[in-house]
């Protein structure tokens, strides 16, 4: 089985949370992809859903369910999302796709977070996949010296604007053994719209796939 499988086979698991006539929370990235194909089955059974990026909410009207606005409708029960990284506390680095803030906003906005992966990545610290954060862009410098001084390589994502019109520093070498207090510690430097840690707001259950079948922690 390949990564692909894998990933198709967390996505699928996910589908036995969504309840009857609810709106719900989509996520970003190829694993969200998977979630969304496999939604188009069921997609009589929903209301419709609010989308963490515009591609995701491309993607959910080209099967014809119907994308909210989140303002619109209040808290969700349930937010589908993949991950950078996770760890067995259900700690997780987001936003390779740049879609972390929405991803946060609406993960807040939701009962319960269901995290789906393939299962290379869970991890025991996270650190290793490069920490993105989002920032204002005439604080893109500041913001760059203030993650030095905490330790941190950030560099700047060429070319890529998020779908709020900001820009993302992926920082290295941060050792991040204690997530929801970088992630506080982080979010409070100006400038610094959120950053990919979701400790604060964790997921709720990690379904990963793997060559023996979905592994599901909560
Ligand atoms: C998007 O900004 C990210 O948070 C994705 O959820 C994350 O990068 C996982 O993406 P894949 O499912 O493509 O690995």
């Amino acid at each position: 089985m390949n990564d692909d499988d894998l990933k198709r086979q967390a996505a699928e698991a996910a589908l036995e949370y969504v309840e009857s006539g609810t709106v719900i929370g989509v996520g970003t990235g190829s694993t969200a992809d998977r979630f969304i194909d496999a939604l188009a089955r069921i997609k009589s059974k929903i209301d419709g859903a609010v989308a963490s990026s515009e591609s995701s909410a491309e993607r959910l009207r080209s099967h014809g369910i119907p994308v909210l606005d989140l303002n619109d409708v209040g808290d969700l029960p349930l937010y589908v999302d993949g991950t950078d990284e996770a760890t067995r506390h259900l700690q997780l680095i987001k936003g390779g796709g740049g879609a972390l803030t929405r991803e946060k906003i609406v993960a807040g906005a939701s009962r319960k977070f269901v995290c789906i992966a393939h299962e290379a990545k869970l991890v025991d610290v996270l650190g290793d996949f490069p920490l993105p954060v989002e920032v204002i862009p005439m604080a893109r410098s500041f913001v760059a010296r203030q993650l030095v001084k905490r330790g941190g390589w950030p560099v700047l994502r060429e070319g890529f604007v998020t779908d709020n019109g900001n820009v993302i520093l992926d920082v290295r070498g941060l050792k991040i053994l204690e997530p929801a207090r970088l992630e506080a510690d982080l979010n409070d430097i100006p400038g610094v719209v959120t950053n990919g840690i979701f400790a604060l707001r964790p997921a709720d259950v990690l379904i990963l796939g793997t060559p023996d079948g979905v592994r599901t922690l909560t």
